[in-house]
């Protein structure tokens, strides 16, 4: 056998032969992203205008404590210092923020898009190691799989928020009577979209999949299918239930500031 060599020139930082707009994806990837972080933390601080009626905004629920009827254990409990800055989706923002900053998809988008590691593929990189995701810091995204199961038990309570949004109180006879508004119908979509995402997870594959080789039990069989079929679009849920969730927020926010009109259409 003859072997040729071939000599492997580094590539310099954004050096690339490929001639198609490959920084388009980082830079809408980028755009979005920031704008999400800083309307949420925006959103997590205001403290405010959160529920409107029977609708509780996503980026609020569960209300644990709070001042809104929604909210678990009543108003802010009195252990909590005064200085200290509190909003009740500051309680529980980490979590659904950790599962998605953990997520296997958007951090091959956020490593392009915020540090450039690598800016895209087959594009030059901006250091000469590769310590990948074995030693720290990165290692740590292994939490990902706790954060599933936790993100799991918040689509519940969405679930059970869109129910709570199908309960109108009469401002007149203060009788409550089933009824659907837009709102509604804004949080059903956000709740499904999420569910699409979450359980599209690559981590629930490994927790259906285990080690076998092969799935004896159908139902088992069944889900590994389902969740695989959603995991091929896993970027498609990824980004509609970002924009869903957020919209959901401003729809409440605006509903309850007298911006927007919620319509009742049952
Ligand atoms: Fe994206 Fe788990 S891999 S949510």
């Amino acid at each position: 056998m003859t072997t040729v060599p071939v000599r492997v020139v580094p590539r310099g930082f954004g050096q690339t032969t490929r001639r198609d707009a490959w920084w388009a994806v980082p830079a809408v990837v980028f755009t979005i992203l920031s704008a999400f972080v800083v309307y949420a933390t925006w959103a997590a601080f205001e403290g405010q205008h959160y529920t409107y009626g029977p609708y509780l905004s996503p980026f609020y629920s569960p209300e644990v404590f709070g001042d809104s009827p929604h909210a678990w254990f009543g108003s802010k409990p009195s252990f909590v210092p005064a200085w200290l800055p509190f909003s009740p989706a500051l309680l529980i923002l980490p979590f659904p923020g950790l599962f998605r900053v953990t997520c296997y998809y958007y951090r091959g988008a956020y490593y392009k898009a915020f540090w450039a590691d690598p800016p895209s593929c087959a594009v030059g990189e901006p250091r000469k190691g590769y310590r990948g995701e074995h030693s720290f810091p990165l290692v740590l995204q292994n939490i990902h799989r706790y954060f599933l199961f936790i993100a799991l038990g918040f689509l519940l309570v969405l679930a059970h928020d869109v129910w709570k949004a199908m309960w109108f109180i009469n401002p007149v006879t203060g009788q409550t009577s089933f009824g659907i508004g837009v709102g509604t119908i804004v949080l059903a979509i956000n709740v499904v979209l999420l569910g699409l995402y979450a359980l599209g997870c690559h981590t629930l594959r490994h927790v259906i999949g285990g080690k076998c080789d092969e799935l004896k039990s159908d139902t088992r069989a069944t889900a590994y299918h389902c969740v695989s079929c959603l995991n091929a679009r896993h970027m498609v849920w990824a980004w509609c239930s970002l924009v869903s969730v957020a919209f959901a927020d401003i729809y409440v926010r605006l509903c309850a500031t007298g911006v927007w009109t919620d319509w009742r259409l049952l």
